[in-house]
């Protein structure tokens, strides 16, 4: 995924970009061991719901990429197999990627192999750290209707893609948090919805 490309820099300055505290959901800590982990799905999209073109992000947001960075290091990432392939940090600063695909050559100690999303979510509950969903398409359309929280970044243009966001505006969701931004390109939205 080519929001994996590059440090998490402010574009210009060469300094880190400040990142908002994260609070985690409150079921994250549970009393109750059985209880399922809740689902995170994060992703940037346009708001035509474009998410890529071409195997690449469609804008490069760097805000953007640091945010995607520090809401997945050390948690368990599932995702399919492009977006695994084409994040050079997907094993870096902790991340345990469980990747949907059908070449299970591409198994490693640290990297899980399953070969579809029900799968690859058990698996992901047996792990440690947060279950944060990073797509591509598909898996964002199995796992939205099923997922606790989402990590949204709207970019608030329309923009060319052949990769796409499921609607989701239509579900019912409680906004946790949110942080506007921009940058010389695009001006974007950071939020926390919650599904109620
Ligand atoms: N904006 C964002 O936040 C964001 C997030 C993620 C991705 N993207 C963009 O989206 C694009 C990549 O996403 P993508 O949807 O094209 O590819 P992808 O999901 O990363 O990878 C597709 C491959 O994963 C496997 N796969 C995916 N879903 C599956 C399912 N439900 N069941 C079984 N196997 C499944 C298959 O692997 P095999 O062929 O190996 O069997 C499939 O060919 C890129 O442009 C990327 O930059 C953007």
């Amino acid at each position: 995924m080519t929001r994996g490309f590059g440090p998490a820099r402010n574009a210009g300055s060469g300094r880190e970009l400040p990142l908002p505290p994260f609070q985690p959901l409150g079921l994250t800590v549970r009393s109750n061991p059985l209880m399922a982990k809740p689902l995170n799905l994060i992703v940037a999209c346009a708001e035509n719901r474009v998410i890529g073109r071409a195997g690449r992000l469609p804008f490069d947001i760097p805000e953007d990429k640091a945010w995607f960075h520090a809401k997945t290091a050390g948690q368990t990432v599932v995702l399919g197999r492009i977006c695994f392939e084409t994040w050079p940090k997907v094993l870096a600063d902790g991340r345990q990627p469980v990747v949907i695909t059908s070449n299970r050559a591409l198994a490693r100690p640290n990297v899980r192999i399953t070969n579809n999303v029900p799968d690859a979510l058990a698996v992901a509950q047996t792990l440690p750290g947060e279950i944060m969903i990073c797509g591509g398409q598909r898996i964002y359309e199995e796992t939205l209707p099923r997922c606790d929280r989402l990590l949204l970044t709207l970019v608030h243009a329309e923009v060319p893609g052949d990769t796409f966001f499921p609607e989701w505006r239509h579900l019912a969701w409680r906004e946790t948090w949110r942080r506007e931004g921009r940058d010389e390109h695009y001006r974007y939205t950071f939020s926390i919805l919650d599904r109620q």
